[in-house]
C-alpha cells in the first residue's frame, strides 16, 4: 500500500510537470493563443484551467524530462511506446491541453484537442493508476468552492463547456470527461452538493448523455437532494449557448431545467400512446426498472402514484403488479 501510494504521488508529479512544461508552450505558442481567443477564451479563465499546449513533434517531452526511457512517462500516459519495436513518443502532439484534477488539486491527466478539425477532435490520458475517466469530473477542483456557494453543480459534456460557463458566471460547472454520467460521479459531486443540474448539448447525443445520466442519479434521489435536466436548442451546447445568447439566457434555461421526477415520467411514456390501454401497459413496464432504482422515501411513494393515474390504476394494484416476480424485459 506504501508502495503504491508512492507511486501515485510520483505519478502525479510527472504529470504535474508535465503541465507546468504544456502551460510555457501555451505562452509561446501564438497558434494556439489565437485558437482560444477565436474560441472566445479570457486569460484569467485559461489560468484558472491551467490551459496549456502541446506542441508539434514527437519528442518535445525529451526536453522536459531528464530521462524520456523513464517507465513512469508511460505509466502516466504522456508517452506511447510501440509494442512492435519499443519505440517511444509523445502521446499528445500539436494540441491545446486541458489538465485533468482530482479534489486534491493534484494533476492526474489531460484532454487535448486538435487546433483545427482532425479526427479524434479530443484526446485523453488513457486509464492509469491516478486516472479513472469514470470517476473523475473535470474542473471539480477548481468549482468546489462555487458549487458550495452557488448552492448546486452543473454537469456538462466538454472541456470547453465548463471553461465558457466559468467565464461568463457558472463557475461552479464541470464535465463528465467523455464518457457517461456514472453512479460514481453523481457521488463524488454529492459530496459538495445537494443539487444537481445536468446541461447537455442540445444534439441527439446529449439527449442520450441526460438519460444516461438520469440512470445515474435515480439510485442517489433521495427526497432531500435535488436533480433536474436542463435542454437547450440541438445546434447548441453549454458553450455555443452562452456564447450566442449571454448569461441571463443560459440563467433562464436553469431556472426551465426539467426536474427528475418529470423527466422519469418522460422517459417511461416514451413511445407509448397513454391514450390507449396498449400503451398505458407497455409505459408501466418500462417504468418498472426505473421506478425500482430510487431509493425507498416520499419521492419513490409520490411517482407511485404518479405512474399509477399516468396506467389509470389503482396506486396498490401497480404496487403489487411490480412486486411480482415475472417481468419480461422492458
Ligand atoms: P468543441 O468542439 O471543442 O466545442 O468540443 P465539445 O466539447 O463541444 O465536443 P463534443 O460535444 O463533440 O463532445 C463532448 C465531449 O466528448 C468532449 O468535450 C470530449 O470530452 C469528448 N469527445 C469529443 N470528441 C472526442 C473524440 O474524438 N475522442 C474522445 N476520446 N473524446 C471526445
Ligand atoms: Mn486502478
Ligand atoms: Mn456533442
Ligand atoms: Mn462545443
Ligand atoms: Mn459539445
Amino acid at each position: 500500500a506504501a508502495a503504491q501510494r508512492q507511486q501515485r504521488a510520483t505519478l502525479t508529479e510527472v504529470l504535474a510537470r508535465a503541465a507546468a512544461a504544456y502551460g510555457e508552450e501555451l505562452r509561446k505558442s501564438p497558434r494556439a493563443i489565437a485558437y482560444l481567443k477565436q474560441r472566445g477564451v479570457s486569460g484569467a479563465v485559461a489560468k484558472r484551467y491551467g490551459l496549456g499546449y502541446a506542441p508539434e513533434g514527437w519528442h518535445k517531452l525529451a526536453g522536459v524530462f531528464a530521462h524520456y526511457d523513464d517507465p513512469l512517462l508511460e505509466e502516466a500516459g504522456l508517452v506511447i511506446v510501440q509494442p512492435e519495436d519499443h519505440k517511444r513518443y509523445d502521446r499528445f502532439r500539436d494540441r491545446v491541453m486541458f489538465p485533468i484534477r482530482n479534489v486534491k488539486g493534484e494533476c492526474i491527466g489531460f484532454g487535448g484537442r486538435v487546433l483545427g478539425d482532425e479526427k479524434p477532435k479530443y484526446l485523453n490520458s488513457p486509464e492509469t493508476p491516478v486516472f479513472h475517466k469514470g470517476r473523475e469530473l473535470y474542473g471539480l477542483f477548481e468549482a468546489r468552492s462555487a458549487i458550495r456557494e452557488h448552492g448546486y453543480a452543473l454537469v456538462t459534456e466538454g472541456y470547453m463547456d465548463v471553461v465558457a460557463l466559468a467565464q461568463l458566471g457558472f463557475p461552479n460547472a464541470v464535465a463528465t470527461l467523455g464518457t457517461a454520467c456514472t453512479p460514481e460521479h453523481v457521488q463524488k459531486l454529492l459530496r459538495f452538493t445537494d443539487a444537481v443540474v445536468f446541461s447537455f448539448d442540445g444534439d441527439a447525443a446529449g439527449r442520450r448523455a441526460a438519460r444516461k445520466a438520469l440512470d445515474a442519479a435515480l439510485p442517489h434521489a433521495q427526497d432531500t437532494r435535488s436533480f433536474k435536466f436542463l435542454f437547450l436548442p440541438p445546434e447548441h451546447d453549454p458553450d455555443s449557448f452562452i456564447r450566442a445568447w449571454g448569461r441571463d439566457a443560459f440563467a433562464r434555461h436553469i431556472g426551465d431545467a426539467v426536474p427528475l421526477s418529470r423527466f422519469l415520467l418522460d422517459a417511461a411514456s416514451e413511445g407509448c400512446d397513454l391514450g390507449t390501454p396498449e400503451g398505458r401497459a407497455q409505459m408501466t413496464h418500462h417504468a418498472r426498472p426505473l421506478w425500482s432504482a430510487l431509493p425507498e422515501g416520499l419521492l419513490k411513494r409520490q411517482l407511485l402514484g404518479e405512474f399509477a393515474s399516468l396506467a389509470q390504476i389503482d396506486a396498490a394494484e401497480l404496487s403489487e403488479f411490480w412486486a411480482q416476480a415475472q417481468h419480461p424485459a422492458p
